[in-house]
């Protein structure tokens, strides 16, 4: 089967879906042939999104659900198998950016970072993972980033969230293998959405700013749907040069360009910037 047939009828949970990649993906499932439960925290900006997507609307589902709340999160998952049937797909998407000073970081800031990223997380695998093992299958899809398996400077924060969703998966990816269980890590790098201009609190500053350098988000869901469909563990997003990039830290060859990376991001904070 190719990796478009591949999706179709497919159950699958996208949180995050009213914006970026989660979106992006949204559309992409639901030109696969997907029915797709589009999971966010604003009922009014899920609307919004999905009215886009209008021509789909019979296999669109809307699921409100704040990531950082367990209880939600858990009812959420739990309904949609309930009412679908099973649940094949959960791309556990949701999340925030942090690219600061480590000085200017609040332990406030730690603890909401770690919340959205990190336990929204959490609390999706384990609302999804009993009701996997009974179908005997499932995949879920967790977004970690570029900085969930290289450590860029001023990006402690983002960095320890991403660094714990990549561990978390690829240790799970080969735990429940055997019981028909697949893990796939999202890693993308800079994707044009609209993160870049937003806080640890979600909440948007200023006029949208995206990188020269980002990556098409249509391309990227694009990307990503077919890795999992391959059930690749870790999917790095543009393939290239990142996959070389990570392949150089590891064996040490990056710490130049890190080291330059540093001077350049603390040169742009002091002089009140932001580092791209
Ligand atoms: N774009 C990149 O360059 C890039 C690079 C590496 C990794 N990533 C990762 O990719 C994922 C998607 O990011 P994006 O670029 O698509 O950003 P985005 O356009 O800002 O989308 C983020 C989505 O997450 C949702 N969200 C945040 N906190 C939530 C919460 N507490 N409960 C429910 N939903 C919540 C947002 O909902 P609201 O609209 O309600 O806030 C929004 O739908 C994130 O995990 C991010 O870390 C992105």
């Amino acid at each position: 089967m190719d990796n478009i047939a591949y999706y179709s009828e497919k159950v699958a949970i996208v949180t995050g879906a009213n914006s970026g990649i989660g979106f992006a993906l949204s559309e992409e499932l639901l030109k696969r042939g997907a029915v797709v439960y589009m999971a966010g925290r604003s009922p009014d900006k899920l609307k919004e999104a999905s009215d886009k997507l209008s021509s789909y609307k019979d296999r669109i589902h809307l699921l409100v659900m704040n990531v950082t709340d367990q209880q939600q999160v858990q009812k959420g998952i739990e309904n949609t198998a309930a009412e679908a049937g099973r649940i094949d797909l959960l791309f556990n998407n949701a999340g925030v950016g942090a690219t600061l000073p480590y000085e200017q970081a609040t332990l406030k800031d730690w603890k909401a970072i770690i919340d959205t990223n990190l336990w929204s997380v959490i609390y999706g695998v384990h609302a999804a993972v009993p009701i996997m093992l009974k179908q005997g299958s499932g995949h879920i899809i967790n977004t970690s980033s570029i900085a969930g398996i290289i450590p860029f400077p001023f990006q402690a924060l983002y960095s320890l969230t991403k660094f714990g969703v990549t561990g978390y998966t690829e240790s799970l990816k080969y735990e429940l293998m055997d019981k028909g269980l697949f893990f796939s890590t999202v890693c993308p790098a800079n994707i044009a959405t609209p993160i870049f201009n937003k806080s640890i609190d979600g909440k948007s500053h200023g006029d949208l700013r995206v990188p020269d350098d980002a990556y098409p988000v249509d391309k990227a869901a694009v990307l990503i749907l077919d890795r999992v469909s391959e059930k690749k563990g870790i999917i790095i997003v543009p393939e290239e040069p990142f996959t070389g990039m990570w392949k150089n830290y590891v064996s040490g060859e990056l710490d130049d360009v890190l080291t330059q990376m540093t001077r350049d991001r603390r040169a742009a904070f002091e002089k009140g910037g932001m580092y791209f």
